[in-house]
């Protein structure tokens, strides 16, 4: 006999109180393949698409540049290419799409109405392109993917504010 499969659609819950979110807030958009396999899966198949990494290139300029930089070397908000993260969970993609969806603290207010989901993986895709840090550390790729992967290089805005600050330390 067919069993019916309810479609499986994982839970996503607020970075900072863990509530669970309602995806059905903000600005609608086209329901996407790459949103739905994202829902179910947690895996963001942008993170491979030249396109939508150029198209959240533009998005992050124009959404989140102001508090995170323009190379995302941190500015009023922490810097999203290194391995340290204020919430560890933000090294893998669900976290990281958590708390872009729903916000965080102080002025990491949710983008829900700014952004579409789509919009978010493709920014987050952006992301994950520039990272600078450990391999290691980079919880969103598989095993598999790891034995391959490159770390982009350090923006040097970055690298001169972690001089200082070792200095100044
Ligand atoms: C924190 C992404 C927009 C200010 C964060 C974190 C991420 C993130 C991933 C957590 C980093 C960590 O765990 O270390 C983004 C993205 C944005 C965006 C992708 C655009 C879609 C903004 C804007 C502001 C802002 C517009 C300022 C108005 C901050 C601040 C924090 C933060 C102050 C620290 C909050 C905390 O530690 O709880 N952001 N952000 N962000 N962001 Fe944003």
């Amino acid at each position: 006999a067919m069993i019916p499969v309810a479609q499986s659609q994982l839970m996503f819950r607020n970075t900072v109180t863990g509530d669970v979110l309602d995806l059905s807030f903000g600005k609608k958009g086209e329901k996407t393949e790459a949103v739905e396999h994202f829902l179910n899966t947690g895996e963001n198949h942008y993170n491979t698409d030249e396109d939508a990494i150029k198209a959240g290139e533009s998005l992050f300029a124009s959404a989140c540049s102001g508090c995170h930089g323009h190379l995302a070397e941190g500015k009023l908000g922490p810097a999203l290419g290194d391995d340290y993260y204020t919430y560890p969970k933000n090294a893998n993609d669900k976290g990281l799409f958590e708390t872009i969806y729903g916000g965080a603290r102080s002025m990491m207010g949710p983008q829900y109405n700014n952004l579409s989901k789509d919009e978010i993986l493709q920014i987050m895709a952006w992301i994950r392109s520039i990272y600078w840090g450990s391999t290691e550390k980079a919880d969103w790729l598989t095993e598999e993917e790891k034995e391959t992967f490159q770390p982009a290089a350090m923006p040097a805005e970055f690298k001169e504010a972690l001089e200082n600050f070792n200095k100044n330390h």
